[in-house]
């Protein structure tokens, strides 16, 4: 197997005495999808924080342990957790990018979305502007926009939400990172959208060779495009390994809670409301 493209090691992130993060390791491949599972506040987001460094920024939050390596082109290592800002600053976009739960609020609303992704491209890119809106209009092709010339013009609000979306993984892939960070990039869609999203990502993963951290709650969304995944609870690592190997036999009480939480198909016969699902009572967990 190859050798991992980034490896954190016993991160634990503290909100003062409060660890959000406690002793976490995982290990994501170049070309694979790792999922990051868990419920609601076990840290998946903030392990995406921490790792593009910017959970330290507005929050009380401090990064009290640990190592997130990143493998460099020459098979050379660094730790993010020791990078300068500036040199976070050109390490974010250029091999590292996020894209966020709600696009609305995290593309400006006086710009419009071509404008912002031949920005992200000039602060990354010795180019000019003319050879970055050609470079911008790639990608919104590439993201399967249509119109993309008119869309360039169109500023956020007037966009639909899966449309958003397009536009933030065009921005996020304008600088060819090796890895995509997705923190529940399909949450705020609706259903088909959202199966349109996944199916784009994943083939442009395979366009373009770059890793995906995706961060999610939906084991359907897991089972249907993640290669390895990770399971969290309560700030703590739980288990790792396949998708196809924790499927078929989940090591922990917690992670099995988890998938049978996935609703099957004909399992409400009968039922007009679906069975209350307490992770607490299970197995003494
Ligand atoms: N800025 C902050 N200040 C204090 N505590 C925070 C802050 N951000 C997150 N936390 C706490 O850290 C823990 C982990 O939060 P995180 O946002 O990573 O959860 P999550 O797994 O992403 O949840 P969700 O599925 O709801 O997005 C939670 O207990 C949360 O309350
Ligand atoms: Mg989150």
């Amino acid at each position: 197997m190859d050798q991992p493209l980034l490896s954190v090691r016993n991160l634990t992130v503290k909100f003062g005495e409060f660890k959000a993060i406690d002793g976490l390791s995982f290990d994501l491949y170049p070309g694979k999808t790792l999922a990051v599972v868990g419920e609601s506040g076990s840290g998946k987001s903030v392990t995406a924080l921490s790792i593009m460094r910017l959970v330290e920024l507005g929050t009380r939050a401090k990064v009290a342990e640990g190592e997130v390596l990143l493998r460099r082109d020459d098979g050379s290592t660094i730790d993010l957790l020791k990078q300068s800002e500036r040199a976070m600053r050109s390490i974010r976009g250029n091999d590292i990018s996020m894209v966020f739960q709600e696009p609305l609020t995290s593309l400006n609303p006086v710009y419009t979305t071509g404008d912002q992704v031949i920005e992200t491209i000039r602060q990354h890119r010795k180019t000019t502007r003319r050879d970055a809106a050609k470079r911008a209009l790639e990608m919104f092709e590439k993201v399967r926009i249509p119109r993309p010339d008119k869309v360039m013009q169109d500023y956020p609000h007037q966009l639909s939400g899966g449309m958003r979306q397009r536009v933030m993984i065009a921005m996020a892939l304008s600088c060819d990172p090796r890895l995509l960070i997705a923190d529940e990039p399909t949450t705020a869609l609706d259903v088909t959208i959202q199966a349109q999203m996944l199916g784009l990502m994943k083939s442009l993963q395979q366009e373009t060779g770059a890793a995906v951290m995706l961060i999610t709650h939906d084991m359907g969304v897991v089972a249907e495009v993640a290669d390895d995944m990770v399971v969290m609870r309560n700030s703590k690592f739980v288990e790792s390994g396949s998708v196809y190997d924790i499927f078929e036999k989940p090591g922990a009480a917690y992670t099995r809670a988890l998938l049978a939480s996935v609703p099957r198909l004909g399992s409400m016969k009968g039922k007009t409301e679906p069975e209350r699902f307490d992770l607490v009572d299970r197995e003494g967990m």
